[in-house]
Parts: structure tokens; C-alpha cells; sequence
């Protein structure tokens, strides 16, 4: 159990592409721990390895209406296809204060591993497509704020 400290906005590590993962042992699993104590901390919706300053294609989506319904854990993911569209309010842990309106696809079939290296697929839509794709762009040194409009103060 390890809460780890979010990086911010203005560090460099947020633009920088993550690695592929290729160690599936127990030092990815004790930052897939700490990635996940650290997101209930924060009650967020997801959470990329970058965010904890960690370059790896790695991250963490909520599986329900928060993080409470338990997390769904992606390891070098793709987004295969993706499908119609869908704008809504977005914000991220390392853009505290704000938030905006970002258009993102309304489904999206993503191909990732688990912790132990095991491929699946999964078809996901509404507020889970929107995370993920969200996290996704994390992994390649992308911000929701690059894409939004009427960015504004968050209450
Ligand atoms: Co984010």
C-alpha cells in the first residue's frame, strides 16, 4: 500500500511518450498497487503510469461510476477502432482546478495485456470509452487540454 505523488501539469514527464511494458513481475505489480491506492486517494476516474512519474504504457480505469466499483487495468494498450462520437466535461488529476469539453468517440474496442502479460480485448462505450481514451493520450505525452474547449475553472 502506497499512496505515490501526482505529477503536475508543467512537468516535462506528461509530454513524454511511455515505454512498452515487458516486465510482468513484481515490480510492475507493486506500481499497479500504488497506482491504484493512489487513484482512490484522488477518487478519480483513471489514472496512466506517467501520472505517478513512471514511463510506462500503463494505466488504470475505473469499472463503474467510481473506484469503488473497482479498477480495470491496462498494460501496453491499442485502441483498435473506434466509432462514433460524443462530447462531454473532462478533467485530470494533473490539471487540478480545471476542466473542459473534450469530443471523443462514443465506442471504442481497446486490445491490452493484464498484469500477467495475458492479452483480451474489450468493447467499451460511453464513459468508459471517454477514459480510456483520455488515459490513452497520457500515454503518448497528450493532455485532455490540448483538445478542449471552454476550459474553465472546475468548482
Ligand atoms: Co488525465
Amino acid at each position: 500500500m502506497a499512496v505515490r505523488r501526482i505529477v503536475e501539469q508543467g512537468d516535462e514527464i506528461l509530454r513524454k511518450r511511455s515505454f512498452e511494458v515487458t516486465d510482468f513481475g513484481e515490480k510492475t505489480h507493486q506500481l499497479l498497487d500504488d497506482m491504484y491506492d493512489t487513484l482512490v486517494k484522488a477518487d478519480g476516474a483513471g489514472l496512466a503510469a506517467v501520472q505517478v512519474g513512471v514511463l510506462r504504457r500503463i494505466f488504470l480505469v475505473i469499472n463503474g461510476e467510481s473506484v469503488k466499483d473497482g479498477v480495470i487495468e491496462f498494460i501496453n494498450p491499442e485502441i483498435i477502432s473506434e466509432s462514433g462520437s460524443q462530447t462531454g466535461v473532462e478533467g485530470c488529476l494533473s490539471v487540478p482546478g480545471v476542466q473542459g469539453d473534450v469530443t471523443r468517440p462514443y465506442k471504442v474496442t481497446v486490445k491490452y495485456q493484464d498484469r500477467h502479460g495475458d492479452w483480451y480485448k474489450l468493447k467499451a462505450e460511453g464513459f468508459t470509452a471517454k477514459a480510456i481514451c483520455h488515459e490513452n493520450d497520457h500515454l503518448d505525452g497528450v493532455l485532455y487540454i490540448d483538445k478542449a474547449k471552454n476550459v474553465k475553472a472546475s468548482r
